[in-house]
């Protein structure tokens, strides 16, 4: 697709009607050990704040953070709080997302918290291909080899058949793809089956390795409608979504899901959901008012028009009024509300499910 823009992330958000099990009372133990966390932005919670380089996407600075719970800071999440990484953290039982890979070992924390919580390495800007963005954020296959130098120092800690007995029942969240299909140039449908082939072999190739490492419960977000974020609906005169853009994250998210069916199989003790984010958005863009929102289509903090033509998030932005009306926080990822809609989504059943084969509750529970 063609477009001067370099977008780094996106949303991932749900509308919701009926009850969430999961979001209902205190979880007092974790159903997973631990939580282990790849993607992008819409995952981060603080690693690019320790990547260097002035073109590094980081959320690190007001408005950014203003409603996270407990202390009104910018932590690195692309939100005005928590993101989806948090919440579906919280029903797993944990406080929030794992701390970010950098942030652990700058503080020299890694083991601990990898063996009581888990790690998140997402990053900004990440995408599946190191060809996207890797000089400006940390690509997939960069975040996995981090993943196994901790897991060469958990076990030099606790030893190979408790980590082992460890990663076979943690958390595997994996969200990236969308910065590779924003900045992609594919046009034709030759072009773009290329890309599907390049993204599905790498994103493979990856779960192969952490699968080879003893990861078993993977839980995956697809990419959402791109072409529906402000950023990209800001081209448009009307303010309309496009259409083209979100073809091409649709077939994606096709693409995987068959590549998924395909490679469970042949990795024994593997087990997935996958979550379609088309499906968790399809109420909120057809009926805003019905999932909860004023607004569906603009930034709740940036500038112009749909608050959309200054970039992201700064403390020079305009502010709407009810942070939690609003889908978008800034030109690209979701408010802390509709993160938290989002991973509601993520965790429901029945004839409102966006995840297949299974819920992330069922993943979570699995052996
Ligand atoms: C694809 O994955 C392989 C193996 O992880 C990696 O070495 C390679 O750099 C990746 N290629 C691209 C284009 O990202
Ligand atoms: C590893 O597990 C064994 C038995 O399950 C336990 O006795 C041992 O203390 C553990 N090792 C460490 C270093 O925690
Ligand atoms: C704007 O959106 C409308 C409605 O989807 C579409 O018909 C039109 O082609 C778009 N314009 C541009 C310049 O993309």
């Amino acid at each position: 697709m063609k477009g001067a823009i370099v977008l780094l992330g996106l949303v991932v958000v749900g509308a919701l009607v009926g009850a969430v099990a999961a979001s209902a009372g205190v979880v007092r133990r974790p159903v997973v050990p631990a939580m282990f966390v790849l993607g992008d932005s819409t995952l981060d919670v603080g690693n690019n704040n320790h990547l260097p380089g002035k073109d590094v996407p980081r959320a690190n600075q007001p408005f950014y953070g203003v409603d996270f719970p407990g202390r009104a800071i910018a932590t690195g999440r692309f939100s005005n709080g928590y993101n989806i990484a948090d919440f579906i953290a919280k029903y797993l039982g944990f406080e929030k997302s794992p701390l970010a890979y950098l942030v652990l070992k700058s503080r020299n924390y890694l083991i601990p918290s990898a063996l009581t919580r888990g790690v998140s390495y997402a990053s900004a800007g990440a995408g599946i291909l190191d060809s996207t963005s890797a000089e400006i954020s940390i690509p997939l296959s960069k975040q996995v080899r981090y993943f196994a130098a901790t897991k060469a120092e958990m076990e030099a800690a606790v030893g190979r058949g408790n980590v082992s007995r460890l990663l076979a029942h943690s958390f595997f969240l994996l969200g990236v793809g969308s910065n590779d299909l924003f900045q992609s140039t594919a046009t034709t449908q030759g072009d773009v089956i290329a890309l599907y082939t390049a993204l599905i072999s790498n994103y493979t190739a990856a779960i192969t390795d952490l699968y080879g490492m003893g990861a078993r419960k993977f839980g995956f977000i697809s990419v959402s409608p791109l072409g529906c974020v402000p950023a990209v609906r800001v081209l448009n005169a009307t303010g309309a979504c496009n259409d083209a853009m979100n073809q091409i994250a649709m077939g994606f998210t096709a693409t995987l899901k068959s590549a998924l069916a395909g490679l469970a199989p042949k990795l024994p003790g593997l087990v997935y959901s996958l979550g379609d984010s088309f499906a968790a958005l399809e109420t909120t863009f057809s009926n805003p008012q019905a999932a909860g929102y004023e607004n569906a289509d603009s930034a709740c903090c940036g500038s112009g028009r749909l608050g959309a033509e200054g970039g992201y998030c700064t403390r020079n932005s305009k502010l709407c009024t009810d942070h939690d009306a609003y889908v978008y926080w800034d030109w690209i990822h979701s408010t802390q509300r509709a993160a938290e809609l989002g991973a509601q989504a993520l965790f429901n059943e029945g004839p409102a499910q966006v995840t297949a084969p299974i819920s992330f509750g069922q993943l979570a529970h699995e052996r």
